[in-house]
């Protein structure tokens, strides 16, 4: 019997097959076979990187050993043969410097995505021949998403292993004392156990449903082809096209053809001829080579830098080109780079048949070639003398791993008077069947390409010509019309000699430095460890893969899997199930509905604050929104379970009523009143009367969706008193309270414990009961313990969002901006349910920062037809400073004013302290001077922008709720264990508390531990939310301290000048109980306070494309003596950099059926480690001497978020900007929807073709 082998950590591993199936993927294997949890996994379709492991294998051909990155979600286990796998777990001692450094740099929080980056490092460090350059570094994290860091602290932990490294980014304590790694030359004998790599024939293995094949020349192929017949076959190169189209079936017959040795071959005969085996990296460290000294080649250089923008690392280390165009060829509207690359300079593409008859294919003919039964040997590249000029480009809606949203490319070859002799005009994501521009390449023909006059001709040909498709969630076509005719004017600018010195940037490419953080603080050494920057307690466990999380547990034997089956209509009734086909699957054990709920069906249940209304766990007959779970399947995998639920039919009685999606479509609905609260009503005690100017406008902003990189997830055990939950939840006691109603069992008989949280930002609030109640529910009725664990598409569709927020308003001012009346309406997007709203909350934010005796505020909670939305960081607080800021620009705007003039005057006096804010941050940005040196770069600069901008904040925090802590000393050591109702989710309040008892008990910080929260030792215990959980804990942790002080004074007095230790052990001898326990609760009183910030952001546009860079922020934040400044930093710079995403590029978009379109991580895009400032500087303000908060510490978590809306203003800069460019004389303000994407900045652009000219 066949058998394929591999190994992880060292450890050999052989399959027949029968042990997996055709879809348990590396990653599968690695947590639930092999038990190492350290591995973690998210979207499962490469766009995430936390799934991320280290492959070190040998080419086929050159026997070359090569190290990698590769994401394991999306590598069949199969495929693993003679490959050395390493993950976190495994990486050897020499390069525990990168976990550590990691750590030291405070780059983890939550942690979940913390050893895909450790890997993608590890890789990056052991598969480099050469030292590693900090450009080098910087660009090869585009395939880890982290939602927690905001990227800085990573980037400058990895980066200080460059050789290159500056030091302004060893800013960390004691950075001297690490060592840079070395390069150890040998190290693969070493490192790596290496598979005998002798068998090379044909594998043959028996999975339980199909068969797997590994390949080694195509006569193999075809072999097993005329074996099993060609009916359901597929070949598997590197797997990871199933990351852009998820498999719906699963092939009878699965070819492994990574190893077929002509797939792999590159050579130059005449043309560069790439094997299609060959990965998108081999053929950039081709083009990287071969473009050397080779005129003939010199395109490549292009096409190496356009490669760059292609997936990931980690994808392009195994995708293939073959394996690109294939899926090119199977979805013509994919918007493949390597086509279009390949179509610009007319490559052909070589495919052999069963005959094994070879056959070369035009590339622009290949889309239509059909290679069913057949497969793509090879690409050849034309030699092209210097004479050809060659641009390529593309565009993406962040800066790396996304698709194009256009990609283009441009040849042309000019005869000796500079006329064009022939012209290819590619353009990628146009519409299916669009590949070249032929009408313009022909009227381009014998025209000189450097004139106006041509480029005219050619703008309004290509304008006629160009037909995009509508192909939501993709950008809209006039969007992508309007990028492709700005590329083609782009490539002119940038072939053309002599071009109008102030056009010459559009023809450029926005050019990225190394991005830089500077943190400014102060720190009281004389109160350490408290206000001391100390990484995280968990950092290094985090970094090493040994933190676990809700369900990274060992199975037990007759654990159940679940998923849900969720509504495939919008609105209507359940009139019946049939799991006939589901029940029908060998391993699939139950199927549950809300009949099976023993006890209450639903997860809100009103005995916990806030949750006002009943929310079913699954919905019993009414259908509320598309995507709402109505029964779960229990099966003994995750993907049975996930197949199973997909065979599950329901049928409906479908409402005809239109779903209403958003706050406008509510307001124009038929049962308008139905869906609207209202839930503010501030009344204006004055009114001005000295009104200049009136502005009335609107004001919307969208949804976001969390991007936990835990998903949703819990695990039931049952225990001798009853059940266990394992919640990954921001919220034990709703858990407790909803998941005991659901099982009927009494409180004290369900315990739930928290080890920790991957990511909440107010996601796994409320939200989290439903899935938790879901699983104890399964795991009750069917006595076995059950896991459920959503997959990323569930938990955006089943998972409410913050609230999309849309406002009216007028304001009346005097000259000087200055207010003399304002009416705001605002209308907050609750979803299908007023739960967890935040349009109670905005009215009173709104007021915070500035006199509002002239205001009057309404505010609405609006039901809509989608899942009832949910706190998101900084709900409320980021609306209402948006809507005040956004009317502040207004103002500013109408009366000419200068915009933070505005706000200066409009300041309440009780807030005045924030004017000196302003002025050191003016001063620390060096505002006024880089406003001067932007109106230059801008008068200079006809189609590339910047501006620069301001944004204020006063948050407010106030405290409630209960949260315990249990401090307990142990008298042999007297270390010190703590555990506390807060839940850690990456804000670093573990490592708070520890220091604020260390400070207060007086003992080192290495003597304290504190555990994971449960509902034992912190009973009824508040949602960790609103930023005020840690400085809650922290306050309970003095009172406990305290109490424990007390205690231990008697033993003290026995005592001359006593250590810690020896009161302990005093203590202990006399009795004294070494466990203490308080409490903070409304009994405190504890007082709330404001956060002031402000906040100053420049960003760069680029008018042809409709992108832009984020170049510098100066930001500063008003953390009163911070507990601990390195997390506190941390937490500002994450919370800006969510809320980045927030006003740029993170877009939910809905289908008129409300269906979610962007349920993935191809189409839903936050930022990235490339979006992020290229210069960020975090300043704590300076001399805060105020006494709130709990140890004059004040929160963190959220407020940054709400300063982000700054970023949306200096877009909205310098978009007016680029208007003027194109004749735009803008006495109105420029309407910019939210968020600023590439399909909104070119809609406000509107750019006029007639305007793109070379002289
Ligand atoms: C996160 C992510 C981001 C991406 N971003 C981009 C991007 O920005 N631009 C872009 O262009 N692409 C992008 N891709 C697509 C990526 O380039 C392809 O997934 C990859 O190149 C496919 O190669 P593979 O070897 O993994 O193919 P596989 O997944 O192994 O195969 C894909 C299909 O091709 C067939 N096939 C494979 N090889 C051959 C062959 N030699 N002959 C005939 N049929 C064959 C298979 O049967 C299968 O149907 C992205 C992919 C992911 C997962
Ligand atoms: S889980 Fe593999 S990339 Fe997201
Ligand atoms: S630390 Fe990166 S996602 Fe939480």
């Amino acid at each position: 019997m066949d058998k394929i082998s591999f190994t992880i950590n060292g450890e050999r591993h052989s399959l027949s097959g029968t042990e997996v199936s055709s879809s348990t993927s590396l990653n599968d294997y690695i947590r639930n076979y092999a038990g190492l949890f350290g591995t973690k996994a998210m979207c499962h379709e490469g766009g995430c990187g936390a799934c991320t492991v280290t492959v070190s294998q040998v080419h086929p051909n050159t026997k070359e050993r090569r190290v990698v990155a590769v994401n394991s979600c999306l590598v069949h286990v199969l495929s693993c043969h003679q490959w050395d796998i390493t993950t976190v777990e495994g990486v050897g001692a020499s390069h525990r410097d990168i976990q550590k450094r990691l750590a030291e740099f405070n780059g983890t929080q939550c942690g979940y995505c913390t050893p895909g980056w450790v890997m993608s490092m590890h890789s990056l460090y052991e598969g480099s021949e050469a030292k590693l350059t900090e450009r080098q570094v910087e660009r090869a994290f585009g395939g880890n998403m982290c939602r927690c860091t905001g990227y800085r602290p990573i980037l400058d932990a990895f980066k200080s292993f460059a050789v290159d490294v500056v030091s302004s980014i060893q800013d960390v304590e004691d950075l001297h004392k690490m060592k840079c790694l070395k390069k150890v030359k040998d190290k693969e004998e070493d490192d790596w156990c290496v598979i005998d790599n002798t068998s090379e024939s044909l594998l043959s293995l028996h999975l339980s449903a199909s068969r797997w094949y590994k390949a080694y020349t195509v006569q193999d192929v075809y072999k097993i082809l005329s074996r099993e017949g060609m009916d359901s076959y597929r070949f598997i190169a590197g797997n990871t096209g199933k990351g852009v189209y998820p498999y719906k079936t699963e092939a009878r017959v699965n070819i492994d053809i990574s190893s077929v040795t002509i797939l792999r071959d590159t050579y130059t005969d005449e043309n560069l001829v790439l094997g299609a085996g060959m990965t998108i990296s081999e053929v950039m460290a081709t083009f990287q080579k071969i473009r050397k000294n080779n005129y003939d080649f010199h395109y490549l250089e292009q096409f190496y830098k356009h490669l760059e923008l292609v997936a990931t690392v980690p994808v392009r280390n195994i995708g293939t080109i073959g394996g690109n165009l294939a899926l090119k060829n199977s979805h013509q509207e994919f918007p493949s780079d390597i086509f279009v690359l390949l179509a610009t300079v007319e490559a052909t593409v070589t495919i052999v048949d069963s005959a094994l008859k070879f056959a070369e294919v035009k590339m622009q003919d290949f889309p239509k070639t059909d290679i069913k039964n057949k497969l793509i040997v090879n690409v050849k590249l034309p030699p092209l003398s210097m004479s050809h000029l060659i641009r390529t480009y593309k565009i993406m809606p962040r800066a790396q791993n996304a698709h194009a949203i256009v990609n283009a490319g441009f040849h042309f070859v000019l005869d000796s008077k500079k006329e064009v002799s022939s012209a290819v005009l590619v353009f990628g994501s146009i519409n299916e069947h669009f590949i070249r521009a032929k009408e313009t390449e022909n009227i381009l023909k014998g025209k000189k390409l450097f004139s106006d006059e041509t480029l005219q001709i050619a703008m309004k040909t290509l304008q006629e010509e160009l037909k995009p498709d509508d192909r939501p969630p993709e950008q809209s076509p006039a969007c992508r019309k309007s990028i492709a005719l700005g590329l083609f004017y782009k490539a002119i600018l940038s072939l053309s000699p002599t071009v109008n010195p102030r056009y010459r940037s559009g023809g450029e490419d926005i050019v990225r430095e190394i991005s830089r953080g500077t943190q400014v603080y102060d720190t009281d050494k004389s109160v350490w460890p408290l206000n001391q920057p100390v990484p995280k307690l968990e950092a290094l466990a985090q970094c090493s893969g040994e933190a676990n999380y809700a369900c990274d547990r060992v199975p037990s034997p007759r654990q159940v899997h679940l998923a849900f089956v969720t509504s495939s209509v919008c609105l209507g009734e359940i009139v019946d199930f049939d799991a006939s086909e589901a029940m029908k699957l060998s391993g699939v054990v139950a199927f549950l509905t809300a009949k099976d709920i023993p006890g209450g069906n639903n997860f809100t249940p009103k005995d916990v604050p806030w949750q006002n209304y009943n929310e079913e766990i699954l919905a019993s007959k009414t259908i509320s929104y598309y995507g709402q779970p109505v029964g779960v399947i229990a099966a003994v995998t995750h993907k049975l379970a996930l197949k199973a639920a997909g065979l599950v039919k329901v049928k409906y009685k479908k409402s005809d009523k239109k779903p209403v999606l958003d706050v406008k479509s509510a307001l124009n609905a038929p049962d308008k009143e139905k869906r609207i609260r209202e839930d503010a009503n501030v009344k204006a005690t004055e009114r001005g009367s000295d009104t200049t100017h009136v502005i009335k406008g609107t004001f919307s902003m969208g949804d976001q969706y969390h991007y936990t990189m835990e998903t949703q997830s819990c695990m039931a055990t049952h225990t001798t008193r009853g059940l266990k939950l394992r919640s990954a939840t921001q919220w034990m006691d709703l858990v407790h309270v909803a998941a005991a109603h659901a099982t009927g069992l009494p409180l004290h008989r369900l315990e739930v414990e928290v080890p920790r949280v991957g990511g909440g930002y107010g996601g796994k609030a409320s939200r989290s009961a439903q899935i938790a109640c879901a699983c104890a529910v399964a795991a009750h009725t069917l006595k076995r313990d059950a896991v459920l664990v959503l997959p990323l598409s569930d938990n955006m569709e089943i998972v409410g969002k913050r609230q999309a927020c849309y406002t009216e308003f007028e304001v009346g001012v005097n000259d000087d901006g200055v207010i003399q009346y304002l009416e705001v309406v605002y209308y907050s997007d609750c979803g299908c349910s007023y739960n967890d709203t935040a349009g109670l909350d905005i009215a009173g934010v709104m007021t915070n920062l500035y006199s509002s005796k002239r205001w009057t505020i309404k505010g609405y909670s609006v039901l809509t037809d989608k899942a009832s939305n949910t706190w998101c960081r900084a709900p409320a607080t980021t609306e209402a400073t948006a809507i005040v800021e956004h009317i502040m620009e207004r103002i500013a705007h109408a009366t000419k004013k200068d915009s933070i003039d505005v706000r200066i005057s409009n300041i309440a006096p009780e807030n005045n302290a924030i004017k000196d804010i302003i002025d050191t941050l003016k001063i620390d940005s060096k505002f006024d001077e880089r406003k001067a040196q932007i109106e230059k770069f801008n008068s200079e600069n006809a189609w590339v922008k910047r501006s620069l901008k301001m944004s204020l904040m006063s948050f407010p925090i106030s405290y409630s709720g209960n949260f315990a802590v249990t401090i307990s000393v142990y008298h042999a050591d007297g270390t010190i264990l703590m555990s506390h109702g807060g839940i850690e989710m990456g804000q670093g309040i573990n490592t708070k508390v520890a220091q604020v008892c260390a400070y207060i008990l007086n003992v080192p910080l290495e003597m304290i531990t504190v555990r994971g929260s449960d509902s034992f030792t912190s009973p009824n215990a508040m949602a960790s939310n609103g930023s005020i959980t840690s400085e809650s804990v922290a306050f309970a942790t003095v009172k406990a301290c305290k109490e424990l002080l007390e205690r231990l004074e008697p033993a003290k007095a026995e005592l001359y000048e006593p250590k810690w230790i020896d009161v302990i052990k005093k203590a202990y001898d006399k009795g004294i109980n070494l466990q203490v326990n308080a409490m903070t609760s409304s009994l405190d009183h504890l007082v709330g306070y404001s956060i002031y910030g402000a906040c100053v952001a420049e960003v760069e546009l680029h008018a042809l494309e409709g992108t832009t860079q984020l170049l510098r922020v100066d930001l500063v934040q008003d953390t009163g003596r911070s507990m601990s400044p390195a997390l506190d930093v941390g937490q500002i710079e994450g919370a800006f950099i969510m809320g980045l995403g927030l006003w740029t590029s993170e877009r939910l978009v809905y289908d008129p059926s409300g269906k979610l379109l962007t349920n993935n991580t191809w189409t839903y895009k936050p930022p990235g480690a490339n979006d992020i400032p290229v210069d960020f500087r975090v300043y704590f303000r300076r001399n805060e001497s105020a006494n709130v908060g709990v140890l004059r510490s004040k929160a963190t978590g959220e407020p940054a978020l709400v300063l982000s809306v700054v970023v949306a203003f200096a877009i909205h800069g310098a978009i007016t900007e680029i208007r003027k460019e194109f004749g735009y004389n803008d006495i109105d303000w420029v309407p910019l929807d939210t968020p600023c994407t590439v399909e909104h900045i070119m809609k406000a652009i509107s750019p006029n073709v007639e305007s793109y000219k070379l002289k």
